[in-house]
């Protein structure tokens, strides 16, 4: 049995993480008796002089309805560059931060993050170090796992956004343009759009046409609606295109709201207003859900590791919290099924996506 474990929290910070630390601190001192130790600002804090604090029950009291993390996050870091568009892990800092771990008599690691740390975490099994990942991400797009926590409060927050642009768009009779996250993939669009009844979603899935947009615009203009509520995910491609950035060199996503006002309302001539949801996704307390999730995963890891574990994350899958290798968990991005039974749904209740033959579906 390990006597010392570190935790860490990597990437984008997403509600529901301190709920992870609390569960696996409580779980680890209170049923197996190990020590525990907060590694600060993500793989940064076991660099150079290195940032670790000790975790007790006590300083872990209190944090579980809190957002963000209590140790702190970085997006990159020492460990990876983006080179040509890809992630690449750096080898020299793997070599430094394990004569740490070894330094501070750190035996095994919980490392809470999305693909990114998730894949400098594996570098790290692979070097013969024990590591158990907790997969986290608003943007709900790992593959291996059915849900992360921090999606459900993503998707919480969208809603209440579309359904208070409801009641402006419907009075000015304009098209309101809410953009949310979800970097590659329309979870959260998709999700949000259908629970705060928007009436058209973009997803980066299913490529979309101004024509088809503006088609619908006009359809509900013709049955009495005048105003038109537009969901969009960042990374929503129109037809023949590519995803919009608002900063290239950092692959950072945005952009394609705005550019959907200005060609709607030049097209239509219909006054149109474009709102970025930004981090009022990823800021703020967990919903209940994203709590429940983040202390069931911080318990399942820390019991992973206890019972000899290497090189795993915990996963949802039926429900249950089941173990996957991580080199599974951070093969593939999980996309929106185009003929999944949530677009379907969309498309009965005439909730148009935009394809250039909408008509058809
Ligand atoms: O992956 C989570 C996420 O919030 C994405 O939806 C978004 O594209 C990205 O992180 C933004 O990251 P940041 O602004 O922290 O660099």
């Amino acid at each position: 049995m390990y006597k010392k474990i570190g935790v860490l929290t990597g990437g984008g910070d997403a509600p529901g993480l301190n709920a992870v630390i609390r569960a696996a601190v409580r779980t680890a001192i209170g049923e197996f008796g190990m020590r525990c130790i907060g590694i600060e600002d993500s793989f940064e804090g076991i660099l150079g002089e290195t940032q670790l604090r000790k975790l007790t029950t006590k300083t872990v009291s209190g944090i579980l309805p809190r957002g963000g993390t209590i140790l702190g996050t970085r997006n990159k870091g020492s460990f990876c560059k983006i080179v040509d568009g890809d992630m690449v892990i750096q080898e020299m800092p793997i070599d430094e931060a394990l004569l740490n771990l070894v330094k501070n008599g750190i035996e095994a690691l919980i490392v809470i993050g999305g693909e990114g740390t998730l894949a400098i975490a594996e570098e790290f099994h692979k070097r013969g170090f024990p590591v158990i990942g907790v997969p986290k991400t608003i943007d709900n797009d790992l593959s291996a796992t059915e849900l992360t926590f921090g999606f459900m409060t993503a998707i919480d927050i969208a809603t209440e956004g579309l359904d208070r642009l409801h009641t402006t768009a419907a009075s000015h009779d304009r098209v309101m343009i809410m953009e949310v996250m979800g970097r590659n993939t329309g979870w959260i669009a998709l999700h949000a759009g259908l629970a705060g009844s928007a009436d058209i979603i973009l997803i980066p899935e299913i490529p979309f046409s101004f024509d088809s947009i503006v088609k619908k615009v006009y359809e509900r203009e013709k049955t009495g609606s005048k105003f038109t509520n537009i969901v969009v995910a960042e990374g929503a491609i129109e037809v023949g295109k590519d995803e919009m950035y608002l900063d290239n060199k950092e692959m950072r996503l945005g952009g394609i709201g705005n550019y959907i006002r200005g060609r709607v309302e030049e097209i239509t001539g219909k006054e149109s207003r474009c709102v970025v949801l930004g981090h009022l996704q990823r800021g703020g307390s967990p919903n209940a859900f994203d709590r429940m999730l983040g202390t069931n995963f911080g318990a399942c890891a820390v019991r992973a590791l206890a019972s000899g574990m290497k090189g795993e994350m915990v996963a949802l899958r039926a429900g249950q919290v089941v173990n996957v290798p991580l080199a599974d968990a951070i093969a593939n991005v999980k996309c929106v099924s185009v003929d999944g039974q949530l677009v379907r749904t969309g498309r009965d209740i005439g909730i148009s996506f935009a394809a250039p033959n909408e008509d058809d579906f």
